[in-house]
């Protein structure tokens, strides 16, 4: 009954320790998660208000499949003015949600066998899209060193004829890190020789920097807009998770392609979502930076507190709500019951079982040496989940 394409997924890991973290704290457990992928702020409220409004004044039908042309106009307004790229409205497809840019991209460009490069540690659902596409993931293995940032060669050394696109995150999910200039340049400079290759740019997080400015892989070489995809949406900066509103830019022909599947599988995202984008796109960028404020402090108080642990190293990373501290130090410990500790999976389920602390292994971002930390949580709560990592981690010998 169940199709080979579904059999093939994998189940989201990180929904695997959540699961076992709401079913301990329904048992009446303790448990701090410091697994969250979304800002624990509320939407802004001139966003809301523009929500509000829409379902007053009776704005409630479908809205065109790509979605509605003020938001694309406004949407092509940003990108021109924060992110110096040109595209026309027509260019842009508005989606349920950046996941579904990437996913319908993916379905809209991959053919059985293709392969599809991703930087490894990356966000759990690029290699199971890519599978959903029956396109085969090729993870390329980073190091702790360069903060898990793919080189030019690393790259190089994974392109084969197959090689049909590469889905480049910055700023990371999982890690926080972002390539610099220099960094994307030198990886265009590949792509450069190798022009089948298609570019994804997820860059979801871009208004959570800490350091600089957010830079794109177009800003490094905009002659490679022919062939790159740039994913955004509003999830994040403007802690929208729940309004599922994301969107592609690309050349025509892929965005064309891509509004076609759309329009057979879901049509446009909500229209109440797309007056509350609008609102966003062209209101006050205060509570961005009010979060983004927030979200520096934490980070900085959670780079210090893990790296006083000893056996755990942790580089503070420039963006996005996450830490994604080496771990390895601890592998071949002993629990106090004496249980082994082997994979980031089971130092995971030893924090969460005897600590209440929950975090994500590692493995299910394909870099079992770490484990990832959403600082996405108050400052007490982030407190108290210093307090049990640090019983936990110095209670194994
Ligand atoms: C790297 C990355 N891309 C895309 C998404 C999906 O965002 P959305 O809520 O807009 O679907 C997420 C959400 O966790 C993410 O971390």
């Amino acid at each position: 009954m169940i199709s080979d394409r579904a059999e093939q997924l994998s189940e989201s890991q990180t929904l695997k320790i959540s699961g076992r973290a709401k079913q301990l704290a329904r048992d009446g457990i303790s448990v701090i998660s410091l697994s969250a992928g979304e800002p624990d702020f509320k939407t802004p409220a001139h966003i809301c208000n523009a929500a509000i409004d829409a379902i007053t004044e009776g704005f409630h039908g479908y809205t065109m499949n790509t979605g509605m042309p003020e938001l694309r106009e406004a949407i092509a307004a940003k990108l021109k003015r924060e992110n110096q790229f040109s595209y026309t409205p027509d260019q842009i497809v508005l989606s349920n949600g950046a996941k579904q840019s990437i996913g319908f991209s993916l379905l809209a460009t991959i053919n059985p066998g293709d392969e599809v490069l991703i930087p490894a540690p990356y966000w759990v659902s690029y290699p199971e899209m890519v599978k959903l596409a029956q396109g085969t993931p090729v993870p390329v293995k980073t190091t702790y060193a360069a903060h898990y940032k793919m080189t030019a060669e690393q790259l190089r050394s994974h392109i084969t004829p197959q090689t049909r696109a590469l889905i480049l995150c910055s700023p990371s999910n999982p890690t926080g890190a972002c390539y610099t200039l220099k960094e994307l340049k030198e990886i265009a400079g590949v792509l450069k020789e190798h022009p089948d290759i298609l570019i994804i740019s997820d860059e979801i997080y871009e208004y959570i920097i800490f350091s600089g400015e957010h830079v794109s892989i177009l800003n490094a070489a905009p002659e490679l807009s022919d062939r790159t995809i740039i994913i955004n949406g509003f999830s994040k900066g403007f802690a929208m998770t729940g309004w599922r509103l994301g969107y592609a830019a690309g050349p025509k022909p892929v965005i064309s392609a891509l509004a076609k599947i759309q329009s057979q599988e879901t049509s446009a995202p909500s229209s109440i979502s797309q007056k509350a984008g609008l609102a966003a796109y062209t209101g006050p960028m205060t509570p961005v930076s009010k979060m983004r404020d927030a979200f520096r402090e934490r980070r900085d108080y959670m780079v210090e507190e893990l790296n006083n642990i000893e056996g755990v190293d942790c580089f503070s990373p420039p963006g996005a709500f996450y830490l994604f501290p080496d771990i390895r130090s601890f592998f071949g410990k002993l629990t106090p019951d004496g249980e082994a500790i082997k994979t980031s999976t089971d130092l995971c389920l030893y924090l969460l079982e005897e600590h209440g602390v929950a975090a994500v292994p590692g493995d299910a971002f394909g870099e079992p040496g770490g484990l990832r930390i959403s600082y996405a949580t108050s400052m007490d709560q982030l407190k108290e989940a210093v307090r049990r990592l640090k019983n936990g981690l110095t209670s194994l010998s």
